[in-house]
């Protein structure tokens, strides 16, 4: 029989572990785990017993060859406020049924039909840019990407609302690392900003039952995720299947897993870029010649090498989903260490992307390494800004082909200054975050398009 240990880790505190210093800065945290004790590290936060992961062959151990030995781990209660069960965190046979359930949307077809309402939603933002123009350029992101999200997805304009709906999301993600016991408390406090997260949240859910009430009314089949899930409840028909709060689970889950990553991730382009002229001038280099004058299509996305490198590079540095967590269903051998039952696998694609043994000098931006079909060469979860195996990003080709054409679109037209001593601070919860949001002066690279806003406004038709 063979003798299986503990890996090594840091030695802890009684009761506690490494709560506190991992809550005060997890990235350094890990970091320095992984260089004192090597690709398995074990610690506790609280009485829990945690793995921290680096090693490629392991991650793909316990994300794709051994997935059924792990499962999702339970989620915080911000985000079961906000998502529910929706695709996201439910699991098992669940899980799998509403997968398939939403995997038409994402199918090639569709993705390539999403592409005119990418590019025509980053004209119109970029028509309403001005010279000089100081703005929080993660705002601006989140909202493009969450009416692209809406009308994608569920056919429908948000452009009224996207800041009451961003600014709800905001509010729980702030929260998102706060361990539950804590969180539960001050939830139970008569706190003002309690009852204002509540509020707010009441009035997203009002809005999208509403949404639901009025495609089921309508009777329409738009042919997006909203009727697809409707239709399944059709079908189920008894009601024993998708409830109501289902749907909403699924359609809160899309929205906020659909626009949050995707604006970090263009965010942190728009801060390297800035940060870079020499990358910056190639990318403008690119999209002129590729484009010329005119808007990209779906067609350009091939043509466009070194933008996609761009913004992988910028995933590599600043994976936007900076932690997966799975935990253990039964004692999990590694490397003859124990990874008892109950315990949690934390891996981390950012102390993984920044490892020398695989990205030399980790942590400067250099678009170059990803030459096309560079990551061939590295080992299968390098890499892995949307996961990988059965729970990988749902969203994965949306994203790519959403990434490419905004940069496209807006690069074509405008370069973008960090506001001078503003303070760039990464801020982790759920996702990698600026703290201070990503404050940046607009400067026009030409003169706009002869096109005007109505001529491509008519462009964004209902997604067949
Ligand atoms: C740059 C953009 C994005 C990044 C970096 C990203 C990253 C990820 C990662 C790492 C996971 C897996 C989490 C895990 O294994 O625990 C995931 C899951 C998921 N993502 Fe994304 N994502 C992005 C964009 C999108 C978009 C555009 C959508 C939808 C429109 C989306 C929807 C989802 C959903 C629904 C899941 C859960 C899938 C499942 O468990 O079956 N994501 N994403």
């Amino acid at each position: 029989m063979k003798i299986t240990r503990y890996p090594p880790g840091p030695a802890g505190l009684p009761f506690v572990g490494h709560l506190f210093s991992y809550q005060r800065d997890p990235i350094s945290f890990l970091i320095k785990a992984v260089r004192n004790y090597g690709d398995i590290v074990h610690f506790r936060l609280g009485p829990r017993n945690f793995f921290l992961l680096n090693h490629p062959d392991h991650i793909e151990e316990v994300l794709v060859t051994h997935n059924r030995n792990f499962e999702k781990k339970g989620q915080t209660p911000p985000a079961r406020q906000v998502m529910g069960t929706g695709l996201l965190y439910s699991r098992g046979d669940f899980h799998l049924r509403q997968r398939r359930l939403i995997q038409p949307a994402f199918h090639r077809q569709r993705i390539l039909a999403y592409a005119d309402v990418m590019t025509n939603y980053g004209m119109e933002t970029q028509e309403r840019w001005q010279e000089g123009t100081n703005l929080d350029i993660l705002e601006e992101m989140t909202h493009l990407t969450l009416r692209i999200v809406g009308k994608t997805l569920f056919d429908r304009d948000l452009e009224s609302e996207t800041g009451e709906i961003s600014e709800t999301f905001n509010l729980f993600i702030k929260w998102g690392l706060t361990p539950g016991p804590l969180y539960r408390l001050l939830e139970r406090l008569p706190l003002p900003s309690v009852h204002h997260r509540q509020k707010a949240l009441n009035q997203v859910n009002t809005f999208v039952h509403k949404m639901i009430n009025e495609r089921r009314t309508s009777g329409v089949d738009a042919g997006d995720v909203l009727s697809m899930l409707l239709r399944a409840q059709d079908v189920e028909g008894d009601g024993s299947g998708m409830t109501d709060r289902q749907i909403r689970d699924e359609i809160m889950t899309l929205f906020v897993t659909g626009h949050e990553t995707t604006a970090l991730a263009l965010t942190w382009t728009w801060y390297l870029l800035s940060q870079h002229p020499d990358v910056e001038a190639k990318l403008h280099a690119e999209i002129d010649t590729v484009l010329a004058d005119r808007p990209p299509t779906a067609g350009d996305v091939e043509q466009l090498p070194y933008t996609r490198m761009v913004f992988m590079e910028a995933m590599r540095l600043y994976p936007p989903t900076w932690r997966i967590c799975r935990r253990v269903l039964r004692d999990y051998e590694i490397e003859n260490y124990l990874l008892p039952a109950d315990s949690v696998i934390l891996i981390c694609p950012y102390v993984t992307h920044h490892d020398s043994r695989y990205f030399p000098d980790p942590f400067k931006f250099d678009p170059e390494r990803w030459i096309p079909k560079a990551e061939v060469r590295l080992p299968r979860c390098a890499y892995f800004p949307f996961g990988a195996g059965p729970r990988q990003c749902i969203g994965e080709s949306f994203a790519w082909m959403e990434g490419i054409l905004l940069i496209a679109t807006l690069a074509q037209r405008w370069r973008m200054r960090l506001v001078p001593n503003h303070p760039v601070r990464i801020m982790l919860s759920v996702t990698l975050r600026p703290k201070c949001g990503m404050r940046m002066i607009l400067e026009r690279r030409k003169p706009s398009l002869d096109l005007k806003l109505t001529d491509f406004k008519s462009n964004i038709a209902s997604v067949p």
